[in-house]
């Protein structure tokens, strides 16, 4: 191209790009009521989505919602970042933290309460208890909660059973009965194990299949030390290591959402994965329930492992109060909870807000959670940070991780190790 050619031609192009931006100024109202910057890990396709959602409403009310989205499945990078932001002073007007981290930040003095709106909406009454006192420092609302997330579950390719003809699994044996045949049939059996955090998940649902409630609560809530190193962690260990034995080997580096993928198209049979995973799934034009069962995870007692994703709100933040407000009393209102929900895979935290529309997965979740309720079922999941703070979960992870890389290692020897690294991450903290 001539010089000229080239000047006429970045000319056009900035036009362009001017046009560009004056129509996309002008198809949404431009905000005049203030900014909100969000930090969060949400970058999947049906993540991104669901944060639209948030980011339209508040437009329509005339608000700026800055979506600063990490990548990192599971948060990890995020929470590196926010670190670092609140370092350099540059502090976001609401972060998203779960379960004790949310505490821990409150002991900084940098959080901000959200009493005033809380108490007017009623969050005390719409919520359940076993999310709420999360969001709490004190006794104060500092944080808003989104949705309930279900943990434990397993989706399942019923094309690819079919194929492979192996039956729906009811319990630990029919499924690896299932995962034999699946890889007799050509087919990869399980999608996952990627990075440690997919793998964390695998045994947050593989434990409390193997060990039940109570064990579970025993191990990851109070820290036993006899219940870390006992007979139901070593179980669910070699459970992983059947799990691992049926997975794809070249899975490293691939994420959790890609994984899903190769679930709806058949190329994998199934993926041990929160419901986030429900959202990948409609995403991609599948309905789950029909063509992906959702089942949850198989074995000797039922459960259910729940954890909220949430919103800390901050003080002296990058962000303007008002828009702050906004952002947390959309974030509950009835209409933003169905629409997210949807698209999120989660159910809705407001118990008020109906599931009509909903998919045979999200009732199933809703029937489970009230049920979980009820029988002392519930647990908040290790694997996505509603059980422990962070030096704890960090010497857990660490002994996953190790024993998922070392093929040698034996159930004993992880569990043995797991407990003693959770002492010694207890002592330092
Ligand atoms: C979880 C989060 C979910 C989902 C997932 C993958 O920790 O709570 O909402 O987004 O990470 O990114």
């Amino acid at each position: 191209m001539k010089h000229r050619q080239i000047l006429r031609a970045a000319a056009a192009f900035t036009l362009c790009l001017t046009a560009t931006t004056m129509m996309a100024s002008t198809a949404t109202a431009a905000p005049t009521k203030g900014k909100v910057s969000v930090l969060n890990w949400w970058t999947s396709g049906s993540e991104a989505k669901s944060m639209h959602i948030l980011q339209q409403m508040l437009a329509d009310q005339g608000y700026k919602m800055v979506n600063d989205a990490v990548s990192g499945g599971g948060g990890s990078n995020a929470r590196t970042v926010l670190k670092s932001r609140i370092q350099s002073h540059n502090v976001p007007g609401a972060a998203q933290i779960k379960g004790p981290e949310i505490q821990q930040w409150c002991s900084t003095g940098l959080t901000m309460s959200i009493d005033a709106l809380a108490e007017k909406s009623h969050w005390d009454q719409v919520l359940p208890t076993a999310v709420s006192k999360y969001m709490k420092c004190d006794g104060h609302y500092v944080a808003v909660p989104f949705n309930i997330h279900r943990t434990n579950w397993l989706w399942i390719n019923k094309a690819v059973l079919a194929k492979a003809g192996a039956a729906m699994p009811t319990d630990w044996d029919s499924l690896v009965a299932a995962l034999k045949k699946i890889k007799q049939a050509g087919i990869t059996p399980i999608a996952g194990g990627g990075n440690t955090w997919q793998v964390a998940t695998e045994l947050d649902a593989i434990a409390l299949a193997a060990g039940g409630p109570d064990f579970y609560r025993k191990a990851f809530v109070d820290l036993d030390t006899s219940a870390l190193s006992g007979d139901d962690m070593i179980k669910s260990f070699k459970h992983l290591r059947t799990i691992q034995q049926y997975s794809d080997p070249n899975a490293q580096g691939l994420s959790w959402n890609h994984d899903t993928g190769e679930v709806v198209q058949g190329k994998a049979g199934m993926q041990i994965m929160g419901d986030w995973a429900k959202g990948e799934i409609t995403n991609a034009n599948a309905t789950p329930g029909k063509e992906i069962a959702c089942i949850a995870f198989p074995g000797a007692h039922t459960g259910y492992s729940y954890q909220s994703d949430s919103f800390e709100m901050f003080a002296h933040s990058n962000s303007d109060q008002n828009a702050q407000y906004a952002f947390a009393r959309t974030a509950l209102s009835p209409k933003f909870q169905r629409k997210f929900n949807k698209a999120k895979g989660s159910i809705p935290v407001r118990q008020d807000v109906s599931l009509k529309g909903f998919d045979a997965c999200a009732h199933k979740a809703k029937k489970d959670f009230k049920a979980a309720e009820k029988n002392n079922a519930l647990v908040p999941t290790f694997s996505q940070d509603m059980a422990e703070k962070g030096a704890v979960k960090g010497a857990i992870f660490d002994v996953i991780a190790k024993f998922y890389n070392d093929k040698n290692m034996s159930a004993e020897d992880a569990a043995r190790e797991m407990a003693h690294r959770v002492q010694q991450a207890q002592a330092m903290s």
